[in-house]
């Protein structure tokens, strides 16, 4: 990231702006846009917030920016690329697991016979074996090095033909199996390419340490988890003055009956454990909230939160769907927990074609809203 003009413009010659990056997503904030409001509205040594931080696009600006960034994140995924940016391991120790991974998976031909067919018509017999190698072995949750070596992998997961392992894919998104089957045939990519892993991963690898690992505070990190459950643990830590309160809440919560984040990432959520197979870990927080009552209920509890946790000066600034239910439940809950509070609203348009026209979709979409308030 370079600094041009008083605005941030991604720069690929220092390590903030390669790693920023990472990975491929769905409704991410614009790079960018998170660094510009990080530095708006906020000071140095201040707390930012974010409790629906997806890959944490806030949460590494605020860090990489001398605040403090603390996010919260329930997809795993979101979750791998957060800390891998957060809390990166060294490229010395990330090279090293990697070889001892190719060179266990050379040694033992794993069992993919439970496997559905779309396995192996998306992976060659060498990568699948590879990759479940991986998923068994790397201890993501609890180790830098294998979280790391995990969240650059996850990257590369799909893509598409000779920029991934898989056959033929998009990157930002898994499509479902039977999608995906039916088009290889129709397109006549019955057979995966045969990627050389450890060349193909380690010039991933040394591409993206290549201007060295991020500086961040060090008290910056994205935890795991639902925040509902974890936001009261950290209001009650302000209240008692074990957490400086927070100067930005800077959010994006997930917008009403529009996407479910774990089924768009099913294959990378099997690489972390999951099923098989699209429907993650069912729960009324993964899904696409097509219940109204759930999405006021999740947001109802997260605003609430917050307003504990806020600083007196603080600002809060959410960027939300101009849907009609998302955006009027969004702002009748805030008005409710910050009810003197100044509003100011800026509309945004989506400029050029989002990532639902990507995948073909082109209905007009409604555009994004920018919610801002700060104390009167
Ligand atoms: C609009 S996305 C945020 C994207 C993010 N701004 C970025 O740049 O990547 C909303 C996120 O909220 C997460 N989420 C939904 N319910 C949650 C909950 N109860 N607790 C924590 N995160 C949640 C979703 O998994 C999704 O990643």
């Amino acid at each position: 990231m370079k600094l041009v003009n008083g605005k941030f413009k991604r720069s690929m010659s220092n390590a903030i702006g390669r790693w920023a990056a990472v990975g491929p997503y769905y409704a991410m904030f614009p790079l960018e846009f998170a660094f510009d409001i990080v530095n708006e509205y906020s000071e140095p040594g201040q707390l930012v917030l974010d409790p629906f931080a997806g890959r944490a696009s806030s949460v590494f600006a605020a860090a990489t920016q001398d605040r403090i960034g603390l996010g919260i994140e329930i997809n795993p995924l979101g979750w791998v690329y957060a800390q891998t940016k957060l809390q990166t391991a060294s490229q010395r120790n990330v090279e090293k697991r990697l070889k001892s991974l190719i060179e266990m998976s050379e040694a033992c031909v794993q069992e993919p016979m439970e496997l559905p067919e779309f396995f192996r018509m998306c992976y060659s017999e060498k990568v699948l074996n590879f990759l479940i190698t991986a998923r068994k072995e790397l201890k993501w949750k609890s180790r830098k090095v294998d979280r790391t070596l995990m969240g650059l992998l996850l990257i590369h997961l799909h893509g598409k033909l000779g920029e991934g392992l898989s056959n033929q894919m998009r990157q930002t998104k898994a499509m479902g199996p039977k999608y995906s089957m039916d088009w290889w045939r129709k397109e006549n990519l019955i057979t995966p390419p045969e990627i050389p892993i450890k060349e193909f991963l380690l010039g991933k690898i040394r591409r993206r340490y290549s201007k060295g690992i991020p500086i961040v505070t060090e008290q910056s990190k994205v935890k795991l988890g639902d925040s509902t459950q974890i936001l009261p643990k950290i209001a009650k830590m302000v209240d008692c003055g074990r957490q400086q309160p927070c100067s930005l809440l800077f959010t994006s919560p997930p917008y009403q009956g529009v996407t479910n984040y774990h089924d768009d990432q099913w294959l990378r959520l099997w690489m972390l454990r999951g099923d098989p197979k699209p429907g993650y870990g069912v729960n009324k927080y993964r899904d696409k909230f097509s219940s109204k009552e759930v999405y006021h209920e999740l947001l109802e509890s997260v605003f609430k939160n917050v307003s504990k946790i806020m600083s007196e000066d603080g600002t809060v600034y959410v960027r939300t769907s101009a849907r009609k239910f998302t955006f009027d439940t969004t702002i009748e809950i805030l008005e409710q927990y910050f009810p003197s509070w100044k509003r100011e609203i800026k509309e945004k348009p989506f400029p050029q074609k989002t990532q639902t026209h990507l995948f073909g979709d082109s209905a007009k979409k409604p555009g994004e809203k920018d919610i801002i308030l700060t104390k009167k």
